[in-house]
């Protein structure tokens, strides 16, 4: 593994090309590892308080978001995505030629070698169907695509049909040249832990507007990729997460 098309590879979902995957401990019964590594002075921990300030604006979101799999039949607003996406992947900044963007999330080198395409179901004011997000303009374009059906999504993601009744689901597309530019083969572990960062801002971007999120990991790279017309090697989805309104309690 020290090519960037094996790094790069290693971002996709692809893992039935991958040769001598055995079947993991789990599967073969083992019993799972410790939570928690014990101490070696367990005699000398220090208690944490628990008094802390809960009324900070974001402790509800921080503390309270689970990911959500069951969504209401409500509406999403245009103001609402827009916010979504405002929190998520906007850019607010720019450095240079190209050099750097500064957005919500961290990213290494300030590269967010990243693409957001979405799906649209229930967004009040603006048509179903698949979107890229321009996030230097903070606009949407609409994608010229064949009917996306339900059934498509739900294959999509290996069966997940929740997906489907989510209002929207961002395919966040990892476009590693942008930061292999930089970095070279030291990129690739770096972009998903940047993935990850955007990915959370998302979920409790949600949370803050009484929606919830579900990140997926587990999908099929064609299906994903086709829906954007992404070539699979230069663009390639490695992350969907569905939002939807959840439903009252
Ligand atoms: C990288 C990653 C991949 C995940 N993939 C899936 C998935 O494919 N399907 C799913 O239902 N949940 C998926 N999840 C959600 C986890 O199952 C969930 O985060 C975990 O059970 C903990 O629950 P919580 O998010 O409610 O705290 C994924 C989460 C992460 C971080």
């Amino acid at each position: 593994m020290n090519t960037i098309k094996d790094h790069r590879n290693f971002m996709k979902s692809i893992f039935d090309s991958w040769k001598n995957v055995t079947a993991s401990d789990q599967m073969q019964g083992i019993p799972a590892p410790p939570l928690q590594k014990s101490p070696k002075r367990p005699t000398k921990l220090i208690a944490l308080p628990t008094d802390f300030e809960t009324t900070y604006p974001l402790y509800p979101a921080l503390t309270e978001r689970r990911s959500v799999r069951q969504f209401s039949d409500a509406p999403m607003t245009l103001s609402e995505l827009s916010f979504l996406l405002d929190t998520t992947c906007r850019i607010q900044k720019v450095i240079g030629d190209h050099i750097a963007s500064f957005r919500p999330a961290p990213s290494g080198g300030a590269r967010h070698p990243f693409e957001t395409y979405l799906i649209i179901n229930r967004i009040d004011g603006i048509q179903d169907g698949a979107y890229h997000y321009l996030p230097l303009s903070h606009e949407l374009e609409p994608l010229e695509t064949d009917l996306i059906t339900p059934q498509m999504i739900s294959d999509s993601v290996n069966g997940q049909k929740f997906a489907a009744a989510s209002n929207v689901i961002f395919f966040f597309a990892i476009v590693p040249y942008r930061a292999e530019w930089r970095y070279g083969i030291k990129s690739h572990k770096v972009m998903l832990i940047d993935l990850g960062h955007m990915a959370q801002n998302l979920c409790l971007a949600a949370e803050a507007i009484g929606s919830g999120a579900c990140p997926i990991a587990s999908y099929d790279q064609d299906k994903a990729d086709a829906f954007f017309g992404l070539d699979g090697e230069n663009e390639f989805v490695s992350y969907i997460v569905p939002v939807g309104k959840k439903i009252a309690t």
